[in-house]
């Protein structure tokens, strides 16, 4: 996702996170990972259950017990592999290293607020943030993935998506997708 860099838009940030009906391909998640440098300041769990052919639902919890500062940074990369080996090419759809401030003024609170809003306690924002970011215990609870916003084609292959947390914690969540062409 960092073509280092193309800078992404919203609506490409969103893309991540939502399938569209009138799409022409299937995706099945392959796995969700994530790991944490300080399982007591941040701890994330998360998994994808199939709710229907074609659908899955994302559910998962992110205990945030650190303070988020000026050191706080983010970035979200997309790679794309025709086998899901190791020929990951990085993707020009990025949100690229950024104060994790500036993320959650601009694309956070699109992805959030359009796509994820109905299923998680994470804060939204109608007007700019303020931090402090809250420290609490956010959930996710049967978020489904159903591709809105995704583009109508794909090209066939295996997608991994890398939401890179860096500061006083270093916390990594990473999502491996197999997409696949519809057949009508
Ligand atoms: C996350 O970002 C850090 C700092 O730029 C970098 O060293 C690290 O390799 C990145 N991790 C991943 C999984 O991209």
């Amino acid at each position: 996702m960092f073509s280092h860099l193309l800078v992404a838009s919203a609506p490409a940030l969103i893309t991540l996170f939502r399938f569209c009906a009138a799409r022409s391909w299937d995706y099945e998640p392959k796995s969700v990972t994530v790991s944490s440098s300080d399982e007591q300041k941040l701890r994330i769990s998360f998994r994808v259950d199939r709710i229907n052919r074609g659908e899955y639902a994302l559910s998962g919890e992110i205990d945030w017990k650190y303070d988020v500062q000026d050191d706080t940074m983010i970035e979200i990369l997309c790679y794309r592999s025709n086998s899901g080996g190791n020929d990951w090419k990085i993707m020009p759809w990025s949100i690229p290293y950024q104060k994790y401030e500036d993320f959650v003024n601009t694309f956070y609170k699109e992805m959030v607020t359009k796509s994820i809003g109905h299923c998680t306690n994470m804060p939204q924002y109608e007007k700019k943030y303020q931090p402090p970011w809250p420290k609490k215990l956010y959930v996710f609870d049967h978020c489904v993935v159903n591709g809105d916003g995704f583009p109508e084609h794909m090209v066939e292959g295996y997608y991994k998506v890398i939401i890179n947390i860096t500061g006083e914690v270093h916390w990594v969540l990473t999502f491996v997708l197999k997409v696949t062409s519809k057949l009508f």
